[in-house]
Protein backbone atom coordinates (compact mmCIF):
# COMPACT_ATOMS: atom_id res chain seq x y z
CA UNK A 1 0.00 0.00 0.00
CA UNK A 2 1.48 3.45 -0.75
CA UNK A 3 1.13 6.40 1.86
CA UNK A 4 -0.27 8.69 -0.57
CA UNK A 5 -2.51 8.91 -3.47
CA UNK A 6 -0.83 7.16 -7.15
CA UNK A 7 -2.90 7.23 -10.38
CA UNK A 8 -2.20 5.04 -12.68
CA UNK A 9 -2.63 6.24 -16.29
CA UNK A 10 -0.22 3.90 -17.99
CA UNK A 11 -2.10 -0.04 -19.01
CA UNK A 12 0.26 -2.57 -17.75
CA UNK A 13 1.60 -3.53 -20.90
CA UNK A 14 1.74 0.41 -22.47
CA UNK A 15 5.85 0.40 -22.22
CA UNK A 16 6.05 -3.35 -24.13
CA UNK A 17 3.68 -2.27 -26.61
CA UNK A 18 4.60 1.15 -27.10
CA UNK A 19 8.36 -0.08 -27.55
CA UNK A 20 7.47 -2.89 -29.85
CA UNK A 21 5.98 -0.26 -32.39
CA UNK A 22 8.73 2.25 -31.82
CA UNK A 23 11.45 -0.12 -32.80
CA UNK A 24 8.94 -1.33 -35.43
CA UNK A 25 8.72 2.15 -36.93
CA UNK A 26 12.42 3.51 -36.14
CA UNK A 27 13.96 0.47 -37.52
CA UNK A 28 12.55 0.26 -40.52
CA UNK A 29 12.64 3.90 -41.53
CA UNK A 30 15.64 5.64 -43.36
CA UNK A 31 17.67 6.81 -41.76
CA UNK A 32 17.26 4.54 -38.94
CA UNK A 33 16.18 6.01 -35.51
CA UNK A 34 15.07 5.14 -32.05
CA UNK A 35 13.18 7.52 -29.49
CA UNK A 36 15.80 8.53 -26.15
CA UNK A 37 13.17 7.47 -23.73
CA UNK A 38 14.22 3.63 -24.20
CA UNK A 39 17.47 4.36 -22.62
CA UNK A 40 16.13 4.63 -19.30
CA UNK A 41 15.55 0.96 -17.82
CA UNK A 42 17.28 1.04 -14.43
CA UNK A 43 21.09 0.50 -15.60
CA UNK A 44 20.14 3.43 -18.28
CA UNK A 45 18.92 5.43 -15.32
CA UNK A 46 21.98 4.75 -12.90
CA UNK A 47 24.26 5.80 -16.16
CA UNK A 48 22.55 8.93 -16.34
CA UNK A 49 22.58 9.77 -13.30
CA UNK A 50 26.69 8.97 -13.31
CA UNK A 51 26.49 11.53 -16.40
CA UNK A 52 25.27 14.16 -14.68
CA UNK A 53 28.30 14.16 -12.13
CA UNK A 54 30.96 13.96 -15.34
CA UNK A 55 33.25 17.19 -16.02
CA UNK A 56 32.02 17.61 -19.36
CA UNK A 57 28.39 17.39 -18.49
CA UNK A 58 27.56 20.64 -17.31
CA UNK A 59 23.79 21.06 -17.79
CA UNK A 60 22.77 19.53 -14.18
CA UNK A 61 24.79 21.52 -12.26
CA UNK A 62 24.15 24.59 -14.56
CA UNK A 63 20.39 24.38 -13.66
CA UNK A 64 20.89 23.01 -9.91
CA UNK A 65 22.67 26.56 -9.41
CA UNK A 66 19.96 28.55 -11.31
CA UNK A 67 16.95 26.49 -9.49
CA UNK A 68 18.95 27.75 -5.74
CA UNK A 69 19.34 30.89 -6.97
CA UNK A 70 15.63 31.91 -7.77
CA UNK A 71 13.65 28.98 -5.93
CA UNK A 72 12.13 31.93 -3.72
CA UNK A 73 11.33 34.22 -6.47
CA UNK A 74 9.74 31.11 -8.20
CA UNK A 75 7.44 31.02 -5.67
CA UNK A 76 6.72 34.21 -5.33
CA UNK A 77 6.19 34.90 -8.73
CA UNK A 78 3.74 31.83 -8.97
CA UNK A 79 2.24 31.99 -5.76
CA UNK A 80 1.62 28.24 -6.29
CA UNK A 81 -0.26 26.00 -4.06
CA UNK A 82 0.22 23.12 -6.36
CA UNK A 83 3.53 22.18 -8.05
CA UNK A 84 2.91 19.25 -10.96
CA UNK A 85 6.48 18.07 -12.15
CA UNK A 86 6.69 16.40 -15.52
CA UNK A 87 9.08 13.41 -15.74
CA UNK A 88 9.88 13.73 -11.63
CA UNK A 89 12.61 10.73 -11.13
CA UNK A 90 13.92 11.31 -7.78
CA UNK A 91 12.64 14.49 -7.42
CA UNK A 92 15.97 15.60 -6.44
CA UNK A 93 16.53 18.95 -7.90
CA UNK A 94 12.63 19.77 -6.93
CA UNK A 95 13.58 19.79 -3.29
CA UNK A 96 15.19 23.26 -4.16
CA UNK A 97 11.66 24.56 -5.25
CA UNK A 98 9.58 22.57 -2.50
CA UNK A 99 12.22 24.36 0.37
CA UNK A 100 11.50 27.69 -0.91
CA UNK A 101 7.50 27.09 -1.17
CA UNK A 102 6.19 26.78 2.51
CA UNK A 103 2.56 27.67 1.07
CA UNK A 104 2.50 24.75 -1.25
CA UNK A 105 -0.19 22.04 -0.83
CA UNK A 106 0.20 19.39 -3.28
CA UNK A 107 3.12 17.89 -5.25
CA UNK A 108 1.74 15.98 -8.30
CA UNK A 109 5.25 13.85 -9.61
CA UNK A 110 4.20 12.75 -13.08
CA UNK A 111 7.04 9.78 -14.40
CA UNK A 112 6.71 6.02 -16.14
CA UNK A 113 8.56 4.71 -12.66
CA UNK A 114 6.40 3.27 -10.38
CA UNK A 115 9.31 3.01 -8.22
CA UNK A 116 10.58 5.90 -8.92
CA UNK A 117 7.44 7.94 -7.59
CA UNK A 118 7.03 5.42 -4.27
CA UNK A 119 10.56 6.10 -3.37
CA UNK A 120 10.68 9.97 -3.52
CA UNK A 121 7.05 10.29 -2.48
CA UNK A 122 7.62 8.74 0.66
CA UNK A 123 10.67 10.63 1.24
CA UNK A 124 8.73 13.70 0.83
CA UNK A 125 6.10 13.05 2.87
CA UNK A 126 8.53 12.03 5.62
CA UNK A 127 10.71 15.23 5.41
CA UNK A 128 7.49 17.35 5.03
CA UNK A 129 4.40 16.50 6.97
CA UNK A 130 1.40 18.02 5.96
CA UNK A 131 2.54 18.11 2.64
CA UNK A 132 0.08 15.99 0.01
CA UNK A 133 1.27 14.09 -2.51
CA UNK A 134 -0.37 13.09 -5.30
CA UNK A 135 1.38 11.00 -7.65
CA UNK A 136 0.76 10.00 -10.92
CA UNK A 137 2.16 6.91 -12.89
CA UNK A 138 2.14 8.61 -17.06
CA UNK A 139 3.98 9.19 -20.06
CA UNK A 140 4.57 13.03 -19.98
CA UNK A 141 4.15 12.76 -23.68
CA UNK A 142 0.78 11.34 -23.66
CA UNK A 143 -2.69 13.11 -22.60
CA UNK A 144 -2.53 13.42 -18.90
CA UNK A 145 -5.78 14.33 -16.03
CA UNK A 146 -4.43 16.00 -13.18
CA UNK A 147 -6.01 15.50 -9.85
CA UNK A 148 -8.33 18.36 -8.78
CA UNK A 149 -6.23 20.93 -6.30
CA UNK A 150 -5.68 23.95 -5.45
CA UNK A 151 -4.39 26.61 -7.53
CA UNK A 152 -2.41 28.40 -9.07
CA UNK A 153 -0.67 25.57 -10.35
CA UNK A 154 3.14 25.51 -11.40
CA UNK A 155 4.07 22.95 -14.10
CA UNK A 156 7.58 22.06 -13.98
CA UNK A 157 9.42 20.38 -16.70
CA UNK A 158 13.11 20.40 -15.65
CA UNK A 159 16.34 18.78 -16.93
CA UNK A 160 16.43 20.04 -20.76
CA UNK A 161 14.33 17.02 -21.58
CA UNK A 162 12.08 18.99 -23.85
CA UNK A 163 15.07 19.27 -26.28
CA UNK A 164 14.79 15.59 -26.88
CA UNK A 165 11.50 16.12 -29.06
CA UNK A 166 12.05 17.23 -32.54
CA UNK A 167 9.93 20.60 -33.06
CA UNK A 168 7.03 19.09 -34.47
CA UNK A 169 6.39 17.26 -31.16
CA UNK A 170 7.74 19.94 -29.04
CA UNK A 171 4.78 22.64 -30.38
CA UNK A 172 2.14 19.43 -29.68
CA UNK A 173 3.59 19.07 -26.06
CA UNK A 174 3.70 22.77 -25.16
CA UNK A 175 -0.36 22.67 -26.80
CA UNK A 176 -0.98 19.91 -24.28
CA UNK A 177 1.01 21.38 -21.15
CA UNK A 178 -0.86 24.15 -21.83
CA UNK A 179 -4.55 22.62 -21.68
CA UNK A 180 -3.92 21.06 -18.54
CA UNK A 181 -3.08 24.85 -17.32
CA UNK A 182 -5.44 27.97 -16.57
CA UNK A 183 -4.76 31.45 -16.58
CA UNK A 184 -3.02 32.27 -13.95
CA UNK A 185 -0.56 29.10 -13.82
CA UNK A 186 2.88 29.19 -14.89
CA UNK A 187 5.02 26.74 -16.35
CA UNK A 188 9.16 26.24 -15.42
CA UNK A 189 10.96 24.84 -18.52
CA UNK A 190 14.55 24.04 -18.17
CA UNK A 191 16.55 24.63 -21.72
CA UNK A 192 20.42 23.72 -22.44
CA UNK A 193 21.49 27.12 -24.52
CA UNK A 194 23.23 26.58 -27.67
CA UNK A 195 26.86 27.58 -27.02
CA UNK A 196 30.34 26.45 -28.35
CA UNK A 197 29.93 23.63 -30.61
CA UNK A 198 32.76 21.80 -28.34
CA UNK A 199 31.69 22.34 -25.26
CA UNK A 200 28.34 20.84 -26.45
CA UNK A 201 30.41 17.62 -28.25
CA UNK A 202 32.13 16.94 -25.15
CA UNK A 203 29.37 16.77 -23.04
CA UNK A 204 27.85 14.01 -25.11
CA UNK A 205 31.12 12.33 -25.81
CA UNK A 206 32.99 12.50 -22.37
CA UNK A 207 36.15 11.04 -21.80
CA UNK A 208 35.21 8.01 -19.48
CA UNK A 209 33.16 6.84 -21.91
CA UNK A 210 29.95 6.80 -19.45
CA UNK A 211 27.90 8.72 -22.31
CA UNK A 212 29.01 5.76 -25.13
CA UNK A 213 27.88 2.86 -22.43
CA UNK A 214 24.56 4.76 -22.08
CA UNK A 215 23.66 5.17 -25.51
CA UNK A 216 24.95 1.72 -26.27
CA UNK A 217 22.23 0.75 -23.20
CA UNK A 218 19.40 1.04 -25.87
CA UNK A 219 20.90 -1.74 -27.41
CA UNK A 220 21.04 -3.93 -24.57
CA UNK A 221 17.33 -2.93 -23.37
CA UNK A 222 15.97 -4.39 -26.94
CA UNK A 223 18.09 -7.19 -26.78
CA UNK A 224 16.33 -7.83 -23.70
CA UNK A 225 13.07 -6.83 -24.04
CA UNK A 226 12.34 -8.08 -27.47
CA UNK A 227 15.19 -10.61 -27.78
CA UNK A 228 16.71 -9.32 -30.38
CA UNK A 229 20.63 -10.19 -31.12
CA UNK A 230 22.36 -6.49 -31.09
CA UNK A 231 26.51 -7.34 -30.83
CA UNK A 232 27.18 -3.93 -28.79
CA UNK A 233 30.45 -4.08 -29.98
CA UNK A 234 29.87 -4.06 -33.17
CA UNK A 235 28.49 -0.05 -33.45
CA UNK A 236 30.38 3.06 -32.15
CA UNK A 237 29.20 5.85 -29.85
CA UNK A 238 28.65 9.55 -32.17
CA UNK A 239 28.01 12.55 -30.96
CA UNK A 240 28.02 15.29 -33.39
CA UNK A 241 26.47 19.30 -33.60
CA UNK A 242 24.04 20.05 -35.88
CA UNK A 243 24.51 23.93 -36.55
CA UNK A 244 21.81 23.88 -38.61
CA UNK A 245 18.94 22.38 -36.37
CA UNK A 246 20.72 23.50 -33.40
CA UNK A 247 20.89 20.26 -31.94
CA UNK A 248 23.24 17.51 -30.69
CA UNK A 249 22.46 13.74 -31.89
CA UNK A 250 24.11 10.71 -30.98
CA UNK A 251 24.20 7.86 -32.62
CA UNK A 252 25.58 4.39 -33.17
CA UNK A 253 27.53 3.48 -36.32
CA UNK A 254 27.61 0.17 -37.75
CA UNK A 255 31.34 -0.75 -37.58
CA UNK A 256 30.81 -3.19 -40.63
CA UNK A 257 27.83 -4.92 -42.53
CA UNK A 258 25.72 -6.65 -40.28
CA UNK A 259 22.00 -8.26 -40.02
CA UNK A 260 20.22 -7.52 -36.66
CA UNK A 261 17.26 -9.65 -35.72
CA UNK A 262 14.80 -8.94 -33.52
CA UNK A 263 12.15 -11.97 -33.25
CA UNK A 264 9.52 -10.16 -31.19
CA UNK A 265 8.79 -7.62 -34.16
CA UNK A 266 9.47 -10.46 -36.59
CA UNK A 267 12.23 -8.15 -38.15
CA UNK A 268 15.90 -8.57 -39.79
CA UNK A 269 17.31 -5.13 -39.91
CA UNK A 270 20.64 -5.15 -42.77
CA UNK A 271 22.92 -2.65 -41.30
CA UNK A 272 25.63 -0.80 -44.31
CA UNK A 273 29.39 -0.63 -42.69
CA UNK A 274 29.00 2.61 -41.62
CA UNK A 275 25.22 3.42 -41.37
CA UNK A 276 23.98 5.14 -38.37
CA UNK A 277 21.00 4.92 -36.35
CA UNK A 278 20.39 8.01 -34.31
CA UNK A 279 19.23 7.46 -30.95
CA UNK A 280 18.87 11.29 -29.71
CA UNK A 281 18.34 14.35 -30.53
CA UNK A 282 19.20 16.88 -27.90
CA UNK A 283 17.95 20.82 -28.83
CA UNK A 284 19.77 23.66 -27.62
CA UNK A 285 17.52 26.92 -27.37
CA UNK A 286 17.70 30.34 -28.04
CA UNK A 287 16.14 33.08 -25.77
CA UNK A 288 14.10 34.00 -28.65
CA UNK A 289 13.27 30.80 -29.91
CA UNK A 290 12.20 29.62 -26.56
CA UNK A 291 9.37 32.88 -25.76
CA UNK A 292 8.03 32.25 -29.93
CA UNK A 293 7.48 28.09 -28.97
CA UNK A 294 5.65 29.32 -25.80
CA UNK A 295 4.07 31.99 -27.26
CA UNK A 296 2.72 29.58 -30.22
CA UNK A 297 1.15 27.74 -27.22
CA UNK A 298 -0.32 30.41 -25.62
CA UNK A 299 2.21 31.10 -22.56
CA UNK A 300 3.78 34.12 -22.06
CA UNK A 301 7.38 34.13 -21.01
CA UNK A 302 7.71 36.18 -17.84
CA UNK A 303 10.94 35.51 -16.23
CA UNK A 304 14.50 34.03 -18.30
CA UNK A 305 17.14 33.21 -15.99
CA UNK A 306 20.63 31.65 -16.27
CA UNK A 307 23.43 30.37 -14.38
CA UNK A 308 27.07 32.58 -14.10
CA UNK A 309 28.15 31.04 -17.35
CA UNK A 310 24.92 30.89 -19.65
CA UNK A 311 25.04 27.72 -20.21
CA UNK A 312 21.51 26.69 -18.93
CA UNK A 313 18.30 28.28 -18.96
CA UNK A 314 14.79 28.43 -16.72
CA UNK A 315 11.92 30.00 -18.01
CA UNK A 316 8.78 30.68 -16.47
CA UNK A 317 5.84 31.41 -18.16
CA UNK A 318 2.13 31.94 -17.39
CA UNK A 319 -1.34 30.97 -18.92
CA UNK A 320 -3.16 33.06 -20.07
C1 LIG B 1 18.09 13.93 -19.70
C2 LIG B 1 17.36 14.39 -21.88
C3 LIG B 1 18.30 16.13 -20.57
O1 LIG B 1 19.61 15.41 -23.54
O2 LIG B 1 21.20 16.07 -22.22
C4 LIG B 1 22.58 12.93 -21.48
C5 LIG B 1 20.02 12.97 -21.77
N1 LIG B 1 21.82 12.18 -23.32
N2 LIG B 1 23.62 12.53 -22.24
C6 LIG B 1 20.23 15.35 -22.47
C7 LIG B 1 21.44 12.72 -22.18
C8 LIG B 1 23.14 12.06 -23.35
C9 LIG B 1 19.78 14.39 -21.37
N3 LIG B 1 18.38 14.70 -20.89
Amino acid sequence: MSPFPLTRTLPEDATDAALRSDVLRGLTHTPRTLPPKWFYDAHGSDLFEQITELPEYYPTRAEREILLARAPEIAAATGARTLVELGSGSSDKTRHLLDAMPDLHTYVPVDVSESALRQAGEALIAERSGLHVHALIADFTAALTLPDTPVPRLVAFLGGTVGNLLPAERAGFLDSVRALMSPGDALLLGTDLVKDASVLVAAYDDAAGVTAEFNKNVLTVVNRELGADFDLDAFGHVALWDAENEWIEMRLRSRRAQTVKIPAVDLAVDFAAGEDLRTEVSAKFREDGVRGELAAAGLKLTHWWTDREARFALSLSMAR
